[in-house]
């Protein structure tokens, strides 16, 4: 474990760090988990005494607690992949006010903990919507015209020419995506799988009023719409609720050579289940941007040529990851100030 004095403190003109605590002018001091944009770390430099993560080390929940102890952390701000659970909550000090999390998902930090501890939660939602649309939209082209097994092939100077039968996929125009999950991502996906022709269904909890659902077929119940999903895009959070959701018997119940896309959660899929359909050609391909366990996701992914997989990368575009952070911060700025945090979440 670090000692204070070698965590890197942002570099700052009139040192604040050397300040006495008690000082009115002392800066709160901000522990960022991860390294952010840059333009992220400048203003959360300019605003705090930020302590950075150069090297982008991962912690686990319990280390990041203790270096929130060890450099006297006001506030957290923390990502998706750090897992803070009851005990990392119950041992960040008393003093932190608010942890914010650099992400719209909230799965891996224990919200009953925060709740009970009275700490207060924020996370970064809607800066992210068009990017992860994005990203669902390139894994469902992707998956649905073999394009990474056409990449692998030309990297493995595989590739003898044109052929009329080589890599043949599935047009997507004509074909029915149903989105599960129609809340501002699946919205967005809908938006962009129009553009391809295709026809929208969706399972939401609530029906979309019209200028939302634009002509959409509601389901109300998820079992009832797998049968005309050609395509499935799952857009729910992860809970213990809807852990495994799509299991073996969900997905015997799609059109045989259903393709699925996954930009939510890992742990929503049943891994077991997704490899053997996609092994048995019951599903044609999925293109997945979310493991369970990243990033140590089932090594039966690996060798799937079917299986068109992303690294975690929905909100990675220097636009949305500046967004977040700005966010983030927006959130900690209102808490300090003793304002309502407007992405409160705990
Ligand atoms: C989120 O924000 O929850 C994403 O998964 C991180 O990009």
């Amino acid at each position: 474990m670090t000692s204070p004095a070698e965590l890197p403190l942002a570099a700052q003109s009139d040192s604040p760090a050397s300040r006495p605590a008690s000082s009115p002018n002392a800066r709160p001091v901000l522990l960022l988990t991860r390294r952010l944009p840059d333009a992220v770390e400048a203003r959360a430099s300019r605003d705090y005494r930020a302590v950075l993560n150069p090297d982008d080390r991962a912690f686990s929940g319990t280390e990041i607690a203790a270096r929130a102890a060890e450099v006297g952390a006001d506030a957290v701000l923390c990502c998706a992949g750090d897992r803070l659970d009851a005990a990392a909550i119950a041992a960040l000090p008393q003093q932190v006010r608010v942890l914010a999390t650099f992400s719209v998902g909230t799965d891996h930090i224990d919200l009953e903990a925060a709740r009970a501890r009275g700490l207060t939660v924020t996370n970064t939602p809607d800066v992210l919507t068009d990017a992860t649309a994005d990203i669902a939209l390139l894994l469902l082209l992707g998956a649905a015209r073999r394009a990474s097994e056409g990449e692998r092939m030309i990297r493995a100077n595989a590739w003898t020419g044109w052929t009329p039968t080589q890599l043949m996929g599935t047009h997507v125009g004509g074909k029915r995506l149903g989105i599960i999950g129609m809340g501002r991502i699946g919205q967005a996906v809908a938006a962009r799988a129009r553009a391809f022709g295709m026809t929208i269904h969706y399972n939401n909890r609530r029906r979309l009023p019209p200028e939302l659902e634009l002509g959409a077929i509601h389901h109300a119940d998820p079992e009832a719409m797998l049968p005309v999903c050609d395509v499935l895009s799952l857009h729910f959070p992860a809970t213990a609720e809807t852990r495994h959701w799509l299991n073996a018997e969900r997905i015997g119940r799609l059109p045989p050579g259903a393709i699925l896309i996954n930009t939510a959660r890992g742990s929503v899929v049943d891994d077991d289940a997704v490899i053997d359909a996609l092994k048995a050609g019951r599903l044609a391909s999925a293109g997945l941007d979310v493991f369970e366990n990243e990033p140590n996701l089932h090594p039966g992914y690996r060798d799937l040529p079917n299986a068109f997989l992303l690294p975690h990368l929905g909100s990675a575009t220097v636009e949305t990851r500046n967004a977040m952070g700005f966010k983030a911060l927006d959130n900690i700025d209102a808490v300090m100030a003793g304002r309502p945090a407007p992405d409160r979440v705990v």
